[in-house]
């Protein structure tokens, strides 16, 4: 079985006051036991500040989006080589907020995605569907549709993830049931298997969308669920550790 991964996805939150966290993270998982992959991923300009006050460390840092170019005249955007150079290991593509607010489509996100490999950094691919196509009985055609969108068959000569979040799941404290996480999971792995054969039978599949203290031990125990990607919950260490105990 493949390791679960732990992902805190910090979003636009995060001054250097708040590497105090990250320091928190890392003290209270030195002491724990955990199977897991531990990564933290702050905005890009805490990444590198980050990855010093955690080196030595079990836990990873990754970024939030990377461009799919890896330079040139793109003002205000930052490459994976530039990620990896800061300290990265892996990088978040495709998140439905960037979907939404930076019109990311499917082929950008597949762009994106193969952009992290090239750069050596290990891409999280998320994909989810809106409450709309969850009550037209379409989620499931939706995601299984932006994995095979998004998911280049070169991916399938090194490691990825894919995280599943339904969009009106993310930070509504609202989450789906653990029957429709377990069904969402085994269609995804599937159309996993179908694209990167082996190593979509091996890639991590995510949950994310309001995952919390209170919840993740159920969720994470449901099958096919490799893990989590925490938003509001990992700003805290706290919170962020008793979710990573979970596992
Ligand atoms: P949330 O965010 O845990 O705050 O719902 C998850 C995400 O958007 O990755």
């Amino acid at each position: 079985m493949t390791t679960p991964l732990i992902a805190g996805n910090w979003k636009m939150n995060g001054l250097a006051a708040d590497l105090e966290q990250a320091r928190a993270v890392a003290a209270g998982l030195g002491a724990a036991t955990s199977t897991a992959r531990v990564v933290l991923c702050p905005p890009a300009t805490l990444l590198a500040r980050m990855a010093a006050v955690l080196s030595g460390t079990p836990i990873l840092v990754g970024a939030q989006d990377c461009h799919e170019r890896p330079s040139g005249p793109f003002t205000g955007d930052v490459s994976a080589g530039m990620l990896a150079d800061a300290g990265a290991s892996l990088v978040i593509v495709g998140h439905s907020e960037r979907r939404a607010a930076h019109g990311e489509t499917n082929a950008k996100v597949a762009a994106k995605a193969l952009a992290a490999r090239r750069a050596g950094l290990e891409p999280i691919i998320c994909v989810g569907e809106s409450r709309a196509e969850r009550d037209a009985g379409r989620a499931i055609d939706v995601i299984c549709g932006q994995v095979a969108a998004c998911v280049d068959r070169r991916l399938a000569d090194g490691a990825f993830a894919i995280a599943y979040e339904p969009i009106w799941a993310i930070g509504s404290g609202v989450t789906p049931t653990a029957a429709e996480i377990a069904l969402a999971h085994a269609a995804l792995r599937g159309a996993l298997i179908d694209c990167a054969s082996e190593r979509g039978a091996a890639a991590p599949i995510l949950y994310g969308g309001s995952v919390n203290p209170g919840n993740a031990a159920e969720i994470l125990a449901i099958a096919e669920v490799g893990g989590a990607l925490v938003g509001g919950a990992s700003l805290e260490a706290a919170d962020f550790l008793a979710i990573v105990g979970a596992v």
